[in-house]
């Protein structure tokens, strides 16, 4: 009964909102996000991969959602589009408005990552946007699953883990006391001490990457900076905790 009326509601938005991919819909007080299978449909190989990320991303929400309840809770699923429960504020937004909760929310960002890691499952990019923080219920969501980067031969969840401390300096604050939080909720879980030596050893196969991008930091890009930067917070880290 209530599927209908949400589907119902769902295909209204979407017929006066046809451009947008991603779009929040109010049912009867609840709020929800609509996220569609969107593409130009003129190009083929477009088209499918624009299809290849919609079914990615549906099967990865509902392969981790079967063993920990991480990834949003999808109430409709249609051939082109699929609705989900809205799952609170993303990180970087947290932060950016001073919310009270903001270093438990990293916090327990650390750990949701680190027991998806234990699980052998990953994200493919959790950067803080797409970290949901509801402060009520005290829950983390990670959104957006429909990128499978396989560029490097390394482990995904040493990938998962170096890109979003890499997304955190992104965003170009001028403090470190969250991503600390969200570290040091990510060490609570077993396992994390091989994902740590695992991220450094990354780094250590692939100097040339790392070496380039440090060269190119004086030109101020923020993605090549923030390697950098990442790089940096890793090493200090694992020194520390070897030291103590
Ligand atoms: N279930 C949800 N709950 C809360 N916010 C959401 C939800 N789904 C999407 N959003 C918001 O919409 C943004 C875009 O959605 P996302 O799935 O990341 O699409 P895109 O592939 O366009 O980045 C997210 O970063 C988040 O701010
Ligand atoms: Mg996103």
């Amino acid at each position: 009964m209530i599927n209908t009326q949400i589907e119902t509601a769902a295909r209204l938005a979407i017929r006066d909102n046809p451009k947008k991919r991603v779009l929040p819909l109010s049912v009867e007080g609840k709020t929800y996000y609509i996220k569609r299978l969107i593409s130009n449909g003129r190009n083929k190989l477009v088209k499918q991969g624009a299809h290849a990320a919609y079914l990615t991303e549906v099967y990865k929400i509902m392969e981790v959602n079967e063993r920990l309840p991480l990834a949003p809770h999808i109430v409709l699923l249609t051939d082109d589009f699929f609705v989900m429960e809205a799952c609170g504020k993303p990180l970087q937004r947290i932060v950016k408005e001073h919310d009270s909760t903001a270093e438990e929310a990293y916090y327990q960002a650390g750990v949701a990552l680190s027991s998806l890691h234990q699980l052998g499952l990953h994200h493919g990019r959790p950067a803080l946007r797409d970290i949901s923080w509801d402060a009520e219920k005290h829950r983390i969501t990670f959104l957006d699953w429909e990128s499978e980067k396989t560029f490097f031969h390394v482990d995904a969840r040493t990938l998962d883990l170096f890109l979003f401390i890499h997304s955190y300096f992104r965003e170009g604050w001028d403090t470190t006391v969250y991503l600390d939080q969200a570290m040091a909720g990510y060490q609570t879980v077993a396992g994390s001490d091989e994902r740590l030596a695992d991220v450094l050893h990354f780094i250590d196969q692939h100097t040339l990457i790392f070496h380039i991008c440090r060269s190119a930091s004086s030109f101020g890009w923020i993605d090549v900076v923030s390697v950098s930067k990442a790089e940096d917070y890793l090493r200090t880290l694992i020194k520390n905790n070897s030291a103590s």
